[in-house]
């Protein structure tokens, strides 16, 4: 287990021709990348800084596009990076190969052996760990290749199935035949050399009958010290992620969400020092998610792997992470625990992001000591904000308040009279779209309790949580924090 740190990291790709690079509103300007106007590569990761502990479970989040992959990518060792330093534990790790890094990555797409078992598939990586991941973007191309060849390949399988387990089998043999060919070989060749060992010749023994029954029946099979820790790497595995009942089963005979499944349990039965997992869930049901989300979690925290997760699922980063890093841009805007990300946003992309729905904004103008005015309503902020506010005296703000901080209240001066637009009933709860009655085009969102019925068109007034409100500089979008 190790802790991953990334030091100001950089990726550019080369732009094609006629694109332009795109630096959203809310990079900050100091952190944009080296390069110099008008370069003619596109920065997808600006100064990443970020230190994951050991044994963390750090999930990664931000909109499509904003370089989740890409970062994944780069610590997997997939991409060259621009600038910056990677370290996993005590090592740099940026000219090593990604078979040396000690890492596993599950991707977005998964992709099974098609001819192995679920069981060798989640053994395959503790056999043959280094190799595997040595491959890299070249075992990537291939997998994606092999996907490609899904479709048509259903179609053939469903006018031939029977015909095509048989050359399924013939093909699985004959590579059989091969590999103990090659053993048989190897013993020869050995015992023939002159320096014959007691060890080395029980180990290729071994190694031979581990190879020549390991497509016999799990009972069956030739056990060797090594394989008995492989079964029971994969046996604690498959339990977790109660997959144990499919082991004997090719990955055609599996459903979607399986496969999935058998895609994290052969990442994790590795046991490496750090899981990288690119959006793992994005091919499940509501209810299959939400119960792999929870064994992920649990098999992290047995195994107690450094881990570091995509999403664009705010509930996944919610309830998973023990720290959420929010990126957009290619930037880091907050790395902080869920709670705190919820009750104290750093700027405005992050209040906006976190939070379902999200966050009301409204411009307002702040008179000291105290007072925060909107055209349609006024009210007094508690003392703890005379400090950070003083030097915003007459000017502007962006104020901000969530769905859930703002009720149904007696008219007021300091409440908001609405007209309502939309009730959507969730049943545990009801969200109202509303707009401002003298001000028709400012809208939100209201988060009622469902016991209220509501008529589209009623006219309510809504109270503001005072002391639960946000506030931000226009400027620099950053907010603004109470004492
Ligand atoms: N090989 C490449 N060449 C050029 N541009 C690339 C390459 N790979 C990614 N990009 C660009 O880098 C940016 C970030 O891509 P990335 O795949 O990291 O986003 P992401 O955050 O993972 O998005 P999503 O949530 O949609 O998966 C995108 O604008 C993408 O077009
Ligand atoms: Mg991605």
């Amino acid at each position: 287990m190790a802790q991953v740190v990334l030091e100001n990291i950089y990726k550019s790709f080369p732009l094609r021709q006629g694109e332009q690079e795109k630096v959203p509103n809310s990079v900050v300007a100091e952190s944009v990348s080296p390069e110099a106007p008008g370069s003619t590569s596109n920065s997808v990761l600006r100064r990443i800084n970020l230190t994951v502990e050991d044994g963390e479970f750090m999930v990664l989040v931000g909109p499509s596009g904003c370089g989740k992959s890409t970062l994944l990518r780069s610590i997997a060792g997939l991409e060259v990076l621009t600038a910056g330093n990677i370290w996993v534990g005590d090592r740099l790790v940026n000219d090593l190969p990604p078979k040396d890094r000690d890492i596993a990555m599950v991707f977005q797409n998964y992709a099974l052996y098609p001819h192995l078992t679920v069981y060798d598939n989640l053994a395959f990586g503790l056999r043959r760990s280094q190799k595997e991941e040595g491959r890299g973007k070249k075992e990537e191309g291939r997998r994606k290749k092999e996907e490609g060849r899904g479709k048509k390949e259903e179609g053939r399988r469903k006018r031939e199935e029977e015909t095509e387990t048989e050359t399924e089998t013939e093909k699985i043999s004959k590579i059989q035949a091969e590999k103990i060919k090659n053993q048989v070989k190897e013993v020869i060749n050995y015992l023939a050399s002159n320096t014959v060992n007691k060890e080395r010749i029980y180990t290729l023994g071994e190694d031979f009958l581990v190879g020549a029954t390991r497509k016999l029946p799990p009972g069956l099979r030739y056990l060797s010290e090594r394989e008995k820790a492989v079964g029971k790497r994969v046996l604690k595995v498959a339990q977790l992620l109660q997959i144990e009942p499919l082991l004997n089963r090719l990955p055609k005979q599996l459903s979607g969400g399986q496969k999935q499944r058998v895609a994290l349990g052969r990442a994790m039965a590795r046991n490496p020092e750090v899981f990288l997992m690119d959006e793992p869930l994005s091919n499940l049901d509501a209810k299959l998610r939400a119960e792999t989300r929870s064994q992920i979690v649990q098999l992290q925290r047995q195994l107690g792997t450094t881990t570091i997760y995509v999403t664009h699922d705010q509930t996944e980063a919610m309830t998973m992470g023990d720290r959420i890093a929010i990126m957009n841009g290619g930037q880091l805007q907050q790395v902080a625990q869920p709670l705190e990300l919820y009750n104290k946003p750093a700027n405005l992309f992050v209040a906006e992001f976190i939070g379902s729905p999200p966050m009301n904004f409204f411009p307002v103008q702040f008179t000291a000591p105290l007072l925060i005015s909107h055209p349609q309503f006024r009210f007094t902020l508690p003392d703890i904000w005379a400090k950070n506010l003083q030097q915003y005296d007459g000017r502007g703000l962006i104020l901000g308040i969530r769905p859930e901080h703002l009720s149904i209240h007696p008219p007021a001066t300091k409440n908001l009279s609405v007209q309502v637009e939309v009730v959507e009933a969730l049943g545990h709860e009801t969200y109202l779209r509303v707009c401002l009655t003298d001000a028709p085009a400012v809208r939100m969102q209201v988060r009622v309790p469902p016991e209220r019925s509501i008529r589209v068109g009623e006219e309510l007034w809504l109270a503001i949580a005072h002391d639960k409100i946000h506030l931000f500089d226009p400027d620099t979008e950053m907010a603004i924090f109470p004492r």
